[in-house]
């Protein structure tokens, strides 16, 4: 059996222990796993760069052994195409997320008819975390120091308040 390789692409701005949770699960299910940061979304201005991204992806999955982070711009499919990924993995947090999902999987399937995407669901008491309510509470002065990883938390507290407030727009998973 040849072997599979996923993708699991995002935003990730910052990396939940939701989308850890969902890396965790994807990479028990498939030979490797590519984490894929997006690099320019069209959610407006990121508060932590593609750069910061990354790293934070890498630290906190370095104990997942079949596990690389890369970052990609374009089409997804294009992506996976270079990196030889037949999968694509996304987290399903409740039913409002599977619109927006099921309409990004079909047209990757139009772009694409090889590539499959599966959506994986992350643990219970990830259900409602989103990287855009992160940012919020923390702005707020809210505990999420559950919700993600340390080296996030420690990047967050490092952020100027100025920085928190960057406007943005759009959910975020
Ligand atoms: O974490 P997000 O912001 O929900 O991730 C969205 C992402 C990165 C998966 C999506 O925006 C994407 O794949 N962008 C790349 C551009 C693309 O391929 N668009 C066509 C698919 S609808």
């Amino acid at each position: 059996m040849p072997a599979i390789r996923a993708i699991y692409p995002g935003t990730f701005d910052p990396p939940t222990n939701g989308h850890l949770d969902v890396v965790t699960r994807g990479a028990r299910l498939f030979d490797s796993l590519v984490v894929a940061v997006l690099k320019n979304s069209s959610k407006g201005k990121p508060l932590f760069t593609t750069e910061e991204r990354a790293e934070m992806l890498t630290e906190i999955t370095a104990p997942i052994g079949n596990v690389t982070v890369a970052t990609f711009d374009g089409l997804l499919v294009d992506f996976a195409r270079q990196q030889s990924a037949t999968a694509v993995i996304r987290g399903i947090r409740a039913v409002s997320d599977y619109e927006y999902e099921f309409q990004m999987a079909m047209m990757n399937r139009h772009l694409d008819p090889n590539l499959e995407t599966v959506f994986l669901q992350p643990a219970e008491q990830y259900t409602y975390v989103s990287s855009r309510l992160i940012k919020g509470v923390f702005q707020l002065g809210g505990d999420i120091s559950t919700l993600v990883p340390p080296v996030v938390m420690k990047r967050l507290h490092a952020k100027t308040p100025a920085a928190l407030t960057t406007p943005e727009s759009g959910a975020s998973t």
